[in-house]
């Protein structure tokens, strides 16, 4: 890189300008004297100047367009490699002072100056080109072309320069330079000079055995610097590839490449069409950062904005043989297939080839149990990037698990990787199976996939293509939707989500109590009609409203310290000062309901929630039952729970709270003593007073801890929502736990997690037979993939809201001990609870 920063080539000469200076000099003046005389002659003279400045005028105005815009010139950089047959690869070429590097380089800028000027649309554009880097093979020289072209010619030195064929050229160079393969790609000029400066730049080898780290400038004891421009070249020995892991990596979020970025390119040239992989944000404990390159380099360059509070990344790189292993050919009746280095990021350019074959009568299914071969901007119909092919099917994008299954005893699984972005791959099961029966003891479904009896005619699409709901007599607890004539649980009635596709389990619906409902049909909370937002969809809430002053007080309305009222719906925490106290955006109050990772965990249709996704869940552990509640972390001393959890029992002073320990930052009730988990005994129970053990009415408790824990990306509180804070029938929610204990079931090592809506209170209250009171919320799983027993007595309820933050909605209460599959689970009404809070919590 070092002989490029000798000259500051990248500065643009402003060649648009003086086009413009130029055509400005032609400016009719026109002669004022001359049309004040009266001469007889005036009038034609006046016309003819008039003509004659309207000609010049727009003649002017042609030049100034033709020169200001047309021929304004803009920078244009391209970057790409060529590949010389007859040069031999010395470890010279990887440091740029050396005297190999520097003669090599000059052929290749001199060929490339040959090859560019001998087209007739690029060369008159050409002014220089620089080599970066070399790599073997037998050598690759990677460069960066520069060219100034005037705007209305930048187009046709695209098509020009992206579809040049080096092997179709005549050039005097090439008896010198075997050139066989050249690639070129545009730049953004501006990214082309920051990456000249190379003020952050590292050049590593990997040495042999041993592992490489690298990490951002100060890290891990300052954040990274703003405005930072840096690469890492990373090289190994040649017929070997690089493993690159990221062990931290926390950076702030990006988005369509504003904010920080680290780019990872299988190349040392920064095309796009190389890049691996865009990293930012921070991702979840189970994301798997390990990469590996396609050949014996790879590059990694950061970019960061004008503000940098982030920690930053800490890497290492050691390299491996290379080897073209992957696929085979398979005669076992079953096994595993996975993408290459699965969990891993599978490599560019990679193409395997399974050949499954089983004994002659038997059939061969495939079960992808995780399948993540994503690249955006790729059509998921025609799969032209990365795929897997099964029977001419392309398979690609990221997919919940799926079966496919062959008609015969054969079946060739073909993957392939182009030369960009990767994804972590895929892992798959396959089987053979009696083609006469091929379930035995199960339910089989159209597509072959095998499901227990008891999951035909539950309501749930357990087979994916329906074929277990299709001709089902339906139960008590069920209803028939109209078009597709499909079971369904009667809970899914009346929630405002269009379960059955053609709306009929959604008409008829009367509106619950405190609700309005919309013309559409649509039940909205009483307190979002005349908020001055389309809440219906339709408008109808928001017809016919008085003229209310703005800001008056009412039931519905937010209430600041100052006992102002806010009519806007939700205005705590939004990023909105609307108090005028600013109590609404008050910093304690609104730090909660963070989650560290910035990234979605991508575990499909899993149940273990991950590291760090619920931070303010809390185990409670009764002497001598273990775990037995949940509970959640609202302060850096105060728990919420439910309060039957501490009801005395059997002889049992479960009100006694030197019974509990509360761990918090726990994932894995085996994994009690790992660092992120953080133990405390609790000082203080409160449970409701009006608690009934018969009702379960009122189910809520406030534990005090011994001392404040310390806030981590493992700890974190859940925010309490304001009374005035709706959740609407079928919004989505979380319930997490590991199963409780005390109701009598078999606890989970890792945390579960489930994804369910909340019901429709009259429904509800129907398929329990009145057993439910004003401060219950009824909720129940939305898909049908899971029937496990999750969520603890006492654990939360967690709503995302739209600004982005966890609020705690419920508390897990009653419902058959938790949320089953087909029966809902019963939750305290935080909000509902909101004034008992406040007066024992002071939150
Ligand atoms: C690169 O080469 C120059 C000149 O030969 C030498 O001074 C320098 O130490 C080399 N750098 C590295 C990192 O090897
Ligand atoms: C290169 O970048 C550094 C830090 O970003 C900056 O201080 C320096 O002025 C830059 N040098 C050039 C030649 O642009
Ligand atoms: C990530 O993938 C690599 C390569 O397959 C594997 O060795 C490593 O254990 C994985 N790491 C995690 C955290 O799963
Ligand atoms: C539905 O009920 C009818 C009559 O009771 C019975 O013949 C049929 O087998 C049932 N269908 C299923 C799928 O259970
Ligand atoms: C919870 O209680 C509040 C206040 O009584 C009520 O407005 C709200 O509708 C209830 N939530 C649910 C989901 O029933």
């Amino acid at each position: 890189m070092k002989d490029m920063d000798s000259n500051p080539r990248y500065s643009h000469r402003p060649q648009s300008m003086n086009g413009y200076e130029e055509a400005v000099e032609f400016l009719p003046a026109t002669d004022t004297k001359k049309v004040e005389k009266r001469d007889p002659r005036w009038k034609f003279v006046v016309i003819g100047v008039v003509i004659g400045a309207a000609v010049i005028s727009l003649a002017v105005g042609l030049l100034v367009w033709h020169f200001a815009y047309r021929m304004a010139r803009v920078p244009k950089v391209y970057t790409g490699s060529v590949r010389i047959n007859n040069y031999v690869f010395v470890d010279a070429y990887e440091n740029s002072s050396t005297p190999e590097f520097k003669q090599l380089a000059n052929k290749v800028k001199d060929m490339l100056g040959e090859l560019y000027r001998g087209q007739k649309d690029i060369g008159p554009h050409f002014t220089e080109s620089y080599v970066t880097a070399f790599s073997e093979g037998s050598v690759i020289a990677y460069y960066l072309s520069e060219f100034s072209v005037p705007s209305y010619k930048a187009e046709v030195l695209d098509n020009a320069v992206l579809n040049l064929k080096i092997q179709s050229v005549n050039l005097r160079m090439r008896q010198i330079l075997s050139v066989d393969s050249f690639e070129a790609y545009p730049l953004d000029a501006n990214l082309a000079r920051s990456f000249r400066n190379n003020s952050c730049s590292y050049f590593l080898h990997a040495k042999p055995g041993e592992v490489t780290k690298f990490s951002t400038p100060g890290f891990p004891n300052t954040p990274y610097p703003p405005n930072m421009r840096c690469q890492w070249t990373l090289r190994a020995d040649a017929g070997h590839v690089i493993r690159l892991h990221f062990k931290t990596f926390k950076m702030d979020i990006c988005k369509d490449l504003t904010g920080d970025y680290v780019k990872l390119y299988d190349s040392l040239s920064i095309a796009e069409n190389r890049r691996m992989m865009t990293l930012c944000g921070s991702y979840p404990p189970s994301y798997n950062l390990t990469f590996f390159s396609s050949q014996n380099v790879m590059l990694v360059t950061l970019v960061t904005d004008s503000k940098g509070r982030q920690p930053g990344f800490m890497a290492q790189f050691r390299q491996i043989p290379q080897t073209t292993l992957c696929g085979g050919i398979i005669r076992n009746s079953e096994g595993v297939i996975t993408s290459p280095f699965y969990p891993a990021h599978y490599q560019a350019n990679r193409e395997c080839i399974w050949d499954i074959q089983v004994p002659g009568d038997k059939y061969v299914k495939i079960r992808f149990n995780m399948f993540y071969l994503l690249e955006t901007g790729a059509s998921e119909n025609s799969c032209t990037k990365d795929f897997v092919e099964i029977n001419h099917q392309k398979y690609c994008g990221e997919k919940k698990p799926f079966v496919v299954s062959s008609n015969s005893n054969k079946m060739t699984v073909r993957f392939r990787s182009d030369q960009s972005v990767t994804d972590t791959g895929f892992t798959a099961d396959y089987l053979s199976y009696d083609s006469q029966n091929p379930c035995p003891d199960k339910f089989t479904c159209k597509d072959r996939r095998c499901i227990n009896m008891a999951q035909q005619c539950d309501g749930w699409n357990d087979c994916s293509d329906f074929s277990d709901e299709l001709n089902c007599n339906c139960s008590a607890s069920q209803f028939r939707c109209k078009n597709s004539q499909i079971c369904k649980p009667k809970f899914f009635l009346c929630d405002g989500v269009d379960d059955c596709g053609d709306r009929s389990d959604e008409k008829d619906c009367g509106c619950p109590d405190n609700n309005f409902q919309c013309t559409n049909k649509k039940c909205i909370p009483e307190a979002q009609k005349c908020d001055k937002t389309d809440n219906c969809g339709d408008g109808s809430d928001e017809i016919g409203c008085p003229e209310v002053p703005p800001n008056t007080c009412t039931k519905f309305t937010y209430k600041c310290k100052n006992n102002q009222c806010i009519t806007k719906t939700n205005p705590d925490c939004d990023g909105v000062q609307d108090c005028q106290d600013g109590s609404d955006e008050d910093t304690n109050m609104c730090n909660c309901g963070k989650r560290p990772y910035s990234r979605k965990t991508r575990i499909v249709g899993g149940v273990n929630a991950d590291v760090g996704e619920f931070p303010w869940q809390v185990s409670l552990h009764a002497r001598n039952d273990g775990h037995a509640c949940g509970a959640s972390l609202v302060s850096p001393t105060l728990l919420l729970s439910a309060a039957h959890c501490f009801q005395d029992l059997q002889g049992i002073r479960y009100s006694d709270p030197s019974l509990w320990t509360a761990y918090l930052g726990l994932h894995n009730q085996a994994q009690r003593t790992s660092q992120n988990v953080v133990q405390r005994s609790i000082k203080r129970i409160v449970a409701h007073k009006s608690f009934s053990d018969y009702t379960y009415d009122n189910d809520i408790a406030m534990l005090e801890l011994s001392s404040p824990v310390t806030y981590t990306d493992f700890i974190q509180p859940i925010c309490i929502p304001d009374s005035t804070r709706t959740f609407p029938v079928g919004k989505s929610l979380w319930v997490t736990g590991w199963g409780a204990l005390i109701e009598g079931g078999t606890g989970a090592s890792v945390l579960q997690k489930a994804d369910i809506r909340i019901i429709n209170y009259n429904e509800c209250n129907q398929l329990l037979e009145n057993q439910l009171t004003e401060r219950m919320i009824c909720a129940g799983f939305v898909s049908g993939g899971i029937d496990a027993c999750q969520g603890d007595s006492g654990g939360p309820l967690s709503s995302l809201e739209s600004n982005n933050k966890m609020y705690l909605a419920g508390v897990v209460s009653w419902g058959d001990g938790c949320a089953r599959r087909n029966k809902p689970g019963i939750y305290t009404n935080v909000t509902a609870m909101r004034d008992w809070i406040k007066v024992n919590t002071g939150l």
